[in-house]
C-alpha cells in the first residue's frame, strides 16, 4: 500500500472508472432537484434517481462521480467515533441497466487491490442471505475464502423513495488493536476494527411513497465509497479526521485555541468544528442561507453547534469564517463552486455567528440556571426550551444535547406544543390578512384542455364556484370562482400578482379582482357579480385589464433586468430571494450583505436603462431542462420546475426560468427608478423600483418640489444646491453667533446676580432669582455664581410652567461650616407650597406659588443664619 492523499484518492478513483467507460459527472448540488423525499443529498446515487427508475434517459449507462453528501442522522456521534460525518464525499460508480453485481464485485476488488494495492488479507465482505449470485461472485471469481464472506440480514439499502436493492459492503481490518477485544467482535461489530469501506448496492427495486417495492424494469448498479474512510486506511491514520482532507482544519483550531490534542475533550470539540465548517461551506456554496426551516434549519444548527465547541475550547472571538481558507485549500480544486462563493460563504458564516454569539452567553445563563432548578425531576419543560430557541436562537437539538450531558432530557411534546402555539399565532395574523377564497373540486377537470390563451376575447364557462362549491349560476352580489375553457387572464405567480378584468354574459357582469392557479395548474379567476347572473356553460366576453396587466409586465421584465444588473455591478453572490411584482412596482430581494452604496445602485440603474434603450427583444421559448441549464438560464434556489421549462431572454443580458408575464422588447419598460434599498434580514437586501409611467410621475413630482424649492430660494433649481450650501455656512455662522451672546449675557447676568451677594461672616450669600429657562440653566447659573463669589452659599429660584424651581448649592469647605443645601432648600421649597431636600453641597426641589418666590428666597437666608449661629 503506498501513501496516497485524499484528493489523489478521488482523482484515481474517478480514472479508474473512466477507464471501464464511465461518464464521470461533477457532483450534484445538495439542494435534491424534484424530491420532496429528501432534504438534502445524502448519497451519490440520491439525484441520480430518475436514471434508475427510467424516468429520465441518463446521458451514459456508465456514471461515477465524487459526491459531496449531509447526513445529520448522527449528528452527535461526530467527533466521538472515528468516522462519523455531518458531510463527506461519497465516490461512486453507477450503472444504468447496463453492467450488474459481477462487474461491479471485479472492479471494486480491482480498484481496492490493484490501485490503492490493499492487502487482500485484510478485506472481509457481506452479503443478502438470499443473495447466492453476490456471495459466488466473491468465492469463485475473486476466489475468497468462505471465512471471509458474512452473510448479513441488514445488507438492503435504501433513502427515501426511489431505487434500492440488497447490497454488498466491503470491510479493511484496522487490526485487533483497533477493536473492542470482545471475543464475538468481527465484521459488523459496532466498535473501530472493522471499517466499511464501499457499499455495493444491487438496486432491483422502487420503493414508492406508500412503500411498496416494485420490482425495476432494468436491474442497476449503485456503489458508494467514503473518501475520508478510503483515507484513512491508506494513510494508516487513527480516524478519518487525521487524514490530510480534515486534520488541516483542526491544525487550525489548535493554533487558535492553543489547545491540546491529546486532551480528549477538547479533541472532541476540534473534530466537531473541522467537520461542522466542512458542512457549512459546501451548504453555503450549493445556495443554502440559515433559517428557521428545512435545509436552512440544518445549516444553522450545525453553524450554531459549532459556534458551542468553539467556546468550549475557550475561543472568544468569531473564528469560523477564518477557518473558510483552509477548507478551499483542501477541496476548492474538485469543487471549484466552492471558490466562486467564497465571499458570501465568509460573510454568511460571519453574520449568523455574530448573531448567535450575541445571545449565547445569556441563553446559556438562562439554561445553566434551568439545568440546576430541574433537580430531580430531570426534565426540561418544553415552554422553557421553546424560550430558549425562540429568544436566544438555540436550536432544540443543541438545548437537549446540552441537557444530555447533565443528565436531563427535554420534555419534545411540550415544545412542539409551544411551537405550534406560536405558528397558529401567526397563521391566524396572516389569515386576518387575506380570507381566502375557495374553488371548488376540479378533478373531474381535464387540465390539457384548459389553456392561457393571450388575448382572446370570448370563452366559455367551465366551472363556476361559490364559497367552494360547485354552482349552475351565480348572481348579484356574490363572490364567486370562474374557471374558462381558454383564458386570457394571467395567473399569479413567482411573485407576479394575477390579473383583473370584467366578463360579461348575456344575462349579467363579473367583476375579475384576482386570478390564480391551483396547483394542478389550472387558471381560475376570483370575481364579484355586479349585474344579473352567469351560467355555467355560457360564452362571455372576457377583458383583461390590459393597462394594469402591460404594468405588470413592465415590471416583471425590470425585474429580471435588474437582477442581472445588480449581479454583474455586486457579484455573481446576488441571488434572487423574493420578488414582488405589481403594476405600480416592483420589488427585489436578493442576497448580499451589506447596503448597497448609492454609486452601486446608480450604477444598476443605469444598467438597467441602457437595456432598455437598446430595445431588446424579449423572448419566452419553452425547452427541456438541460438546454436551458446549457443557456446557462438562472433558476432559483429550491424552486420546483417541471421537465419543460419557460425561458425568458433578453438579449445577451438575461436568461431566466420564469413563468410570468413580460413585454415584446425592453423598450416598453419606459424608464427604470430605484425608489428604495434596504435589508430584510440576514444577508437579504431589498430593492424598490418603478417604471414606466410611474417612473414618469415620479420625475415629475421631484421636478415640481425642485422648482418650487428654487422659487422660495429665489434661485434657478439648478443653482439649488450653491444656495442651500450657501445658506447652511450662514446658519452654522448665525448659530456660533447666538451661542457667543447667549455666554456673553450669561456672564452679565451672573454679575448682575453677584452684585447682590452678601457676606455673613466670612461666608459669600446669594439668593436670588435668575434669568433661567430650565433647570439645566439654573443649575449653570448656579455654578458660576458660586465660582464669582468664591465659595459660600447660592440660592437660586425661577418661574417656569407656572411652577417654582430652586437650587441651593454649598461650597465643600462651607458645608464643613454646618452649611447644608438641603435643608436650606427644605425651608425654601417650604415657603413656596412644595417640599424637597438633597446633599449638604447640593440640592432642587420645587414649589407650586410663584408668588412666594421671593418670600421662599428670605426663609431659605434664614436658614443659612440659624445654621451659622
Ligand atoms: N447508495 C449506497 C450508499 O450510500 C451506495 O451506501
Amino acid at each position: 500500500m503506498k501513501y496516497m492523499t485524499g484528493n489523489e484518492i478521488r482523482k484515481a478513483y474517478l480514472e479508474f472508472f473512466k477507464r471501464k467507460r464511465h461518464l464521470q459527472l461533477h457532483s450534484f448540488s445538495l439542494i435534491p432537484e424534484n424530491d420532496p423525499s429528501l432534504l438534502l443529498i445524502g448519497a451519490g446515487m440520491a439525484p441520480l434517481k430518475p436514471y434508475f427508475t427510467g424516468k429520465l434517459v441518463p446521458p451514459s449507462p456508465r456514471v461515477t462521480t465524487s459526491q459531496k453528501c449531509i447526513r445529520t442522522g448522527d449528528i452527535d456521534n461526530v467527533g466521538r467515533t472515528a468516522r462519523h460525518h455531518t458531510f463527506f464525499e461519497m465516490l461512486g460508480n453507477f450503472s444504468f441497466g447496463d453492467y450488474f453485481k459481477k462487474e461491479a464485485i471485479s472492479w471494486a476488488w480491482e480498484f481496492l487491490t490493484e490501485v490503492l494495492e490493499l492487502d487482500t488479507d485484510k478485506l472481509y465482505v457481506t452479503v443478502y442471505p438470499d443473495d447466492t449470485e453476490a456471495y459466488g461472485y466473491w468465492h469463485t471469481v475473486i476466489g475468497l475464502p468462505e471465512e471471509r464472506i458474512f452473510k448479513c440480514e441488514d445488507n438492503f439499502w435504501e433513502i427515501g423513495e426511489g431505487p434500492c436493492g440488497p447490497d454488498s459492503e466491503i470491510f479493511y481490518d484496522l487490526g485487533p488493536e483497533r477493536g473492542c477485544g470482545k471475543p464475538e467482535c468481527t465484521v459488523g461489530c459496532d466498535c473501530d476494527r472493522y471499517l466499511e469501506i464501499w457499499n455495493l448496492v444491487f438496486s432491483q427495486y422502487n420503493r414508492t411513497a406508500e412503500g411498496k417495492y416494485e420490482p425495476l424494469a432494468k436491474k442497476n448498479i449503485d456503489t458508494g465509497a467514503g473518501l475520508e474512510r478510503l483515507a484513512s486506511v491508506i494513510q494508516q491514520k487513527e480516524s478519518n479526521f487525521e487524514t490530510d482532507l480534515i486534520f488541516p482544519i483542526i491544525e487550525e483550531v489548535i493554533t487558535l485555541c492553543h489547545g491540546d490534542y491529546t486532551d480528549p475533550q477538547q479533541k472532541v470539540a476540534m473534530k466537531v468544528i473541522a467537520d461542522h465548517i466542512r458542512a457549512i461551506t459546501v451548504m453555503i456554496s450549493d445556495g443554502i442561507l440559515p433559517s428557521n426551516e428545512g435545509r436552512g434549519y440544518v445549516l444553522r444548527r450545525v453553524l450554531r453547534r459549532a459556534v458551542r465547541f468553539g467556546r468550549l475550547l475557550g475561543i472568544r472571538q468569531l473564528f469560523l469564517s477564518g477557518l473558510v481558507d483552509t477548507v478551499l485549500a483542501i477541496m476548492g480544486e474538485e469543487y471549484p463552486e466552492l471558490r466562486e462563493h467564497e465571499a458570501l460563504i465568509k460573510k454568511v458564516i460571519n453574520t449568523e455567528e455574530k448573531q448567535f454569539s450575541e445571545t449565547l452567553v445569556q441563553g446559556m445563563e438562562l439554561l445553566d440556571s434551568l439545568l440546576a432548578k430541574a433537580g430531580t425531576a430531570k426534565t426540561l419543560s418544553g415552554q422553557e426550551v421553546f424560550k430558549l430557541y425562540d429568544t436566544y436562537g438555540f436550536p432544540v437539538e443543541l438545548t437537549e444535547e446540552i441537557a444530555a450531558e447533565q443528565g436531563v432530557t427535554i420534555d419534545m411534546n411540550g415544545f412542539a406544543a409551544a411551537m405550534k402555539e406560536q405558528q397558529e399565532r401567526a397563521r391566524a395574523a396572516r389569515a386576518d390578512v387575506a380570507a381566502k377564497v375557495l374553488t371548488p373540486d376540479t378533478t373531474s377537470l381535464d387540465r390539457q384542455t384548459l389553456q392561457y390563451a393571450e388575448g382572446v376575447t370570448t370563452a366559455t364557462i367551465v366551472m363556476l364556484g361559490k364559497d367552494g362549491q360547485e354552482a349552475e349560476a351565480v348572481h348579484d352580489g356574490e363572490t364567486i370562482t370562474v374557471i374558462l375553457d381558454r383564458t386570457p387572464f394571467h395567473a399569479e405567480g413567482g411573485g407576479q400578482l394575477g390579473d383583473t378584468g370584467v366578463l360579461t354574459a348575456h344575462g349579467g357582469k363579473a367583476v375579475v379582482t384576482d386570478t390564480k392557479a391551483l396547483p394542478n395548474g389550472i387558471i381560475y379567476m376570483i370575481a364579484g357579480v355586479m349585474e344579473g347572473s352567469l351560467k355555467k356553460g355560457e360564452t362571455v366576453t372576457v377583458a383583461v385589464d390590459t393597462e394594469r396587466h402591460a404594468a405588470l409586465a413592465r415590471n416583471h421584465t425590470a425585474t429580471h433586468l435588474l437582477h442581472t444588473a445588480l449581479r454583474q455591478v455586486l457579484g455573481n453572490h446576488v441571488n434572487q430571494a423574493g420578488s414582488l411584482v405589481t403594476p405600480d412596482h416592483l420589488r427585489f430581494d436578493f442576497t448580499h450583505f451589506s447596503p448597497v452604496t448609492a454609486a452601486e445602485l446608480r450604477e444598476a440603474e443605469q444598467l438597467v436603462n441602457r437595456e432598455i434603450l437598446k430595445n431588446t427583444p424579449v423572448t419566452v421559448t419553452e425547452m427541456n431542462r438541460e438546454e436551458a441549464k446549457q443557456k446557462g438560464a438562472t433558476a432559483l434556489f429550491g424552486e420546483k420546475y417541471g421537465d419543460v421549462v419557460r425561458v425568458v431572454s433578453i438579449g445577451d443580458f438575461s436568461c431566466e426560468l420564469c413563468g410570468g408575464s413580460h413585454v415584446k422588447s425592453t423598450a416598453e419598460v419606459g424608464t427604470f427608478r430605484i425608489i428604495s434599498e434596504s435589508g430584510t434580514g440576514t444577508g437579504v437586501r431589498r430593492i424598490e423600483a418603478i417604471t414606466g409611467a410611474a417612473a414618469l410621475s415620479k420625475a415629475q413630482a421631484e421636478a415640481q418640489i425642485l422648482a418650487q424649492a428654487a422659487a422660495v430660494l429665489k434661485v434657478k433649481p439648478e443653482s439649488l444646491v450653491t444656495k442651500l450650501t450657501q445658506l447652511a455656512e450662514e446658519l452654522k455662522i448665525t448659530e456660533r453667533e447666538v451661542q457667543r451672546l447667549k455666554k456673553d449675557a450669561a456672564a452679565a447676568a451672573v454679575d448682575r446676580l453677584a452684585a447682590t451677594t452678601q457676606h455673613y461672616g466670612s461666608v459669600a450669600v446669594s439668593a436670588a432669582v435668575a434669568p433661567a429657562d430650565d433647570m439645566d440653566g439654573l443649575r449653570t447659573f448656579a455654578d458660576l455664581l458660586l465660582d464669582k463669589q468664591g465659595g459660600g452659599v447660592v440660592l437660586l429660584g425661577m418661574v417656569h410652567d407656572g411652577k417654582v424651581n430652586f437650587v441651593c448649592k454649598v461650597a465643600k469647605a462651607d458645608t464643613k461650616k454646618g452649611l447644608h443645601a438641603g435643608k436650606i432648600i427644605k425651608a425654601a421649597a417650604q415657603a413656596a407650597g412644595g417640599n424637597g431636600g438633597g446633599r449638604p453641597d447640593m440640592a432642587q426641589a420645587g414649589g407650586k406659588e410663584p408668588e412666594k418666590l421671593e418670600a421662599a428666597l428670605r426663609a431659605g437666608c434664614e436658614v443659612v443664619t440659624q445654621l451659622l449661629s
